[in-house]
């Protein structure tokens, strides 16, 4: 269905696009034969993808990223799509128009995004009465969470804490996001003192989990920081990747905005793995940056993954890509002898050091021989 309508979307500004798409969602909720017909062709439901995390039940792993209903306009949709969970926003706590037009470009050959929205977004008196009407909702729904852009960083965290007291009761959890590159400054936040005062300072207001989502141009060492801290001081998990500034990636850039999609996956899940081999069971780890395959997915999951996210490869492909992916990871989990998503989340994690303890071993063998050579010859 969706290879049909897909060639006229392409035609568009791929803003208007989105708009449109969100306009027929919105208003095919008063339609529920519909949205049926299309739980029943695109939402896997199979026990061995069900979890609960957070005390939520995920009925599979593939949520949205934040960015694809940024006002929540769609939540009614995302069964419909495929998706068992969804991320919302971001959102700020004045709406906000966002960067100049146009501000989102396809690289079609590499599969690809390239944005510069910065948080437009109706603010969040007009998104939680939205929420309001729909929380709680039969999927998990999480908030992704940002300053204005007017608001100085000195102040941000009076924003952060705004959202979360308005928000704390319509949605199931937050993310914290200082990782978009289309918000001046934002990133500067990722720093361990930031991180972890606002940490300290959001759990107080709510026990509803809140997760940290980083950027894929962090020095790799200072990612791991960041996170080890935000969950020292409270968060409950850590989304890697938000987009990359990295322009060489695309042979056409535009000079703003963030690359996702294909040219995406390396960095993204370079930054995951670092983080997982430090944070794997010690807190919640959500992968997401160019996820386009069950291969990927399952990737992210066997090294580390609870649940992954998907955007620009849902906007080539379509909901069939999330059932496809679905459907092929419980062929991967049996033909690998799991029973359960729960038994594969993590297996790799680790194998590289353990190599490397490995090596140290090895290398501590050595000097003991060494030694002994030395000895023989004193
Ligand atoms: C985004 N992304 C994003 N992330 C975020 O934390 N807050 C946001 O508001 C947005 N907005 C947004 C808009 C658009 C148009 C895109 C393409 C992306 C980033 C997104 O959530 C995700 O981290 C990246 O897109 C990487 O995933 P994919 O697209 O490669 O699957």
């Amino acid at each position: 269905m969706y290879d049909k309508i897909k060639p006229f979307l392409f035609k568009l500004d791929p803003e208007v696009a989105h708009n449109l798409a969100q306009i027929a969602l919105s208003s095919a909720r008063r339609c529920p034969l519909f949205f049926n017909f299309m739980i029943d062709k695109y939402f896997v439901d199979d026990k061995m993808l069900h979890q609960k995390i957070f005390g939520l039940r995920f009925l599979n792993p593939i949520g949205t990223a934040a960015g694809f209903d940024k006002d929540a306009k769609m939540i009614h949709a995302l069964p419909a799509l495929g998706f068992a969970w969804g991320e919302l926003g971001a959102v700020t706590p004045k709406p906000q128009e966002g960067n100049a037009k146009p501000r989102v470009w396809r690289h079609i050959s590499e599969q690809s995004l390239q944005n510069a929205f910065g948080f437009n977004n109706e603010g969040v008196d007009v998104i939680a009465s939205r929420l309001d009407k729909i929380y709680p909702f039969i999927l998990p729904l999480c908030m992704n969470i940002g300053k204005n852009k007017a608001t100085p960083p000195q102040d941000a965290i009076d924003d952060y804490k705004i959202l979360v007291t308005k928000l704390k009761n319509r949605v199931d959890f937050f993310t914290v996001n200082v990782s978009s590159p289309n918000t001046p400054n934002l990133r500067a936040l990722l720093n361990e003192e930031f991180i972890s005062t606002l940490f300290k300072e959001l759990k107080s207001i709510t026990t509803k989990p809140i997760l940290i989502k980083l950027s894929p141009d962090m020095p790799l060492d200072l990612a791991v920081s960041v996170a080890k801290s935000a969950v020292d001081n409270g968060a409950d998990g850590v989304i890697a990747t938000n987009t990359t500034v990295d322009y060489s990636l695309v042979s056409n850039p535009q000079k703003v905005g963030g690359l996702s999609g294909r040219v995406l996956k390396e960095k993204s899940f370079k930054m995951f793995k670092a983080l997982a081999d430090e944070l794997f069971a010690k807190t919640v780890l959500i992968s997401v940056g160019g996820i386009d395959s069950a291969q990927e997915a399952y990737k992210r999951i066997r090294a580390g993954a609870s649940l992954v996210q998907i955007f620009t490869a849902f906007i080539y492909h379509g909901p069939q890509l999330i059932k496809d992916i679905n459907q092929q990871l419980l062929t991967l989990l049996k033909r690998d002898g799991f029973s359960h998503i729960s038994e594969a989340i993590g297996v790799d994690v680790g194998k590289s050091m353990h190599k490397i303890s490995t090596l140290h071993k090895k290398i501590q063998k050595r000097k003991h021989l060494k030694a002994r050579l030395y000895k023989g010859y004193k």
